[in-house]
């Protein structure tokens, strides 16, 4: 019997997951993703290529390999299409090495409507969703009205449509949201819903299976499955910085409930952490920086998010929320990505402990969104030089090595790897 090892992002999203995931896919045989949707955008770049994806697994440009989308996934089917279409313009065919869960669940384009209407009744308090419809396809989920891509095999799926798209309109209604003026990428919710039918096609084209038995087995033949988290860790349902979160289970017990594998098939966790900190999205962000240091991290890291371009919110290393994210997933080995930002540096900080009412602490509070949060920050000498000297890890900077050191001190977890540049080849493994 083999195992599943997990990587996930244990910060607030963008930390590289989709780059280290491409990276170790040759080791793997299958690729699995177990939560999110097209809130995520995963960045790869290969061969002076850029490549975005949303809801395919980044093991996709490995042709050998099996990539599955999980029942813990939601598939919005016109995202979807765009994405097929997107990878094939690249010379790339999934239709072969794609699998996907009929235990899936689909946003449908009326979700997106209900995820604008509940944003604009939040007033001040919007969370910045990305809008894609991910919170609505969660709610029908967990209320046992949702849709699920083996839906669209039954005869009865129009019908299935149809009412939940009529209690949508009117939820929307009854908070006041003009329906008649709501558009996705120009369209009417009408215009839209012919795109996202005809899409189904594509869908109902592809390998729709019974995830869970698939991977198992696949583990009973002694094959190496790889879990792909989308967010991070902060952005948990249960445990990030609620209710500026996702509605999903990003932490290492949401591969379990998103893939159908028992936790004692969990193996290695590797988390990822930038060498310093963003998010996109409100919410609270105790290390993040106002000043043109915040806004150096912001260009020199092109920090932009992936999947809506808003500019992401940057700051130091956060080890409270850190060694916090180590703790709920298990992490048995950190990735750290991005130090090469940072070159330029006179001096570079971390967050070692909050002070928080006069009180340091390195935990994070229940009431992390209502508290001020003094961040404790520990200076170190900048590396001042470039990282694409180095072949290796222990060729990189002795005081680039002295702040990861610190990094794995207070986490308790050693550093597997550091990821030097956006290329799939700049990946130095200790
Ligand atoms: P994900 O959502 O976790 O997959 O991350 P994103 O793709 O949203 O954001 C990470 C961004 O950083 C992308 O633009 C990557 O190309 C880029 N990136 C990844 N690793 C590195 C690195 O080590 N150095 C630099 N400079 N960029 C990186
Ligand atoms: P990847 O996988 C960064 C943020 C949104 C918003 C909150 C809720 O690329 O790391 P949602 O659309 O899920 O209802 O938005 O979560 N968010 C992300 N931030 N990276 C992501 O994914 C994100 N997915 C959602 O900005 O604050
Ligand atoms: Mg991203």
């Amino acid at each position: 019997m083999s195992i599943v090892d997990v990587l996930l992002g244990l910060q607030w999203g963008d930390e590289g997951k989709g780059k280290i995931v491409d990276v170790l896919t040759p080791g793997y045989d299958v690729i699995a993703r177990f939560q999110g949707g097209p809130n995520a955008g995963h960045t790869l770049e290969f061969n002076g290529i850029k490549h975005v994806l949303h809801i395919i697994p980044s093991g996709i440009f490995h042709k050998d390999k099996i990539n599955v989308i999980g029942n813990g996934v939601l598939i919005e089917p016109a995202i979807f299409k765009e994405e097929v279409e997107a990878l094939r313009q690249k010379q790339v065919e999934p239709i072969e090495n794609l699998y996907i869960s009929k235990k899936a669940h689909l946003i449908l384009p009326s979700h997106r409507l209900l995820d604008a209407a509940n944003e604009q009744a939040k007033g001040n308090a919007k969370i910045g969703s990305t809008l894609k419809g991910i919170g609505p396809a969660y709610t029908d989920k967990i209320a046992r009205t949702g849709i699920r891509v083996g839906d669209i095999l039954e005869f009865d799926f129009k019908e299935k449509y149809q009412l939940l798209k009529f209690q949508h309109i009117q939820i929307a209604q009854m908070l006041h949201f003009d329906v008649d003026a709501f558009r996705i990428s120009g369209m009417t919710l009408e215009e839209y819903e012919t795109k996202w039918m005809d899409s189904l096609d594509t869908l109902r084209k592809f390998k729709l299976i019974n995830s869970e038995y698939f991977i198992n087995a696949c583990l009973k033949d002694g094959k190496k499955v790889l879990a792909e988290g989308a967010q991070g860790s902060m952005l948990d349902i249960d445990f990030g910085s609620y209710p500026f979160v996702t509605s999903s289970s990003t932490i290492t017990a949401g591969v379990c409930s998103g893939l159908g594998v028992a936790p004692s098939a969990i193996g290695r966790v590797m988390g990822i952490t930038k060498a310093y900190c963003t998010r996109v999205g409100a919410g609270p962000f105790p290390t993040e920086l106002f000043d043109t240091t915040g806004r150096t991290l912001c260009e020199i890291g092109h920090e932009y998010g992936a999947t809506t371009g808003r500019s992401r919110r940057c700051g130091w290393i956060d080890l409270p929320a850190l060694r916090y994210a180590c703790m709920l997933n298990g992490v048995t080995d950190l990735i750290v990505t991005k130090p090469d930002v940072m070159n330029d540096f006179d001096e570079v900080k971390m967050c070692t402990d909050y002070l928080i009412n006069g009180n340091i602490t390195d935990e994070i509070p229940f009431e992390f969104n209502e508290v001020e949060i003094k961040p404790q920050l520990k200076s170190f000498p900048g590396w001042k030089m470039p990282l694409n000297m180095a072949t290796k890890f222990s060729e990189l900077p002795q005081r680039l090595l002295d702040y990861l050191g610190e990094i794995e001190s207070i986490t308790g977890v050693p550093i597997l790897a550091v990821s030097i540049s956006p290329d799939r080849k700049d990946v130095l493994f200790k």
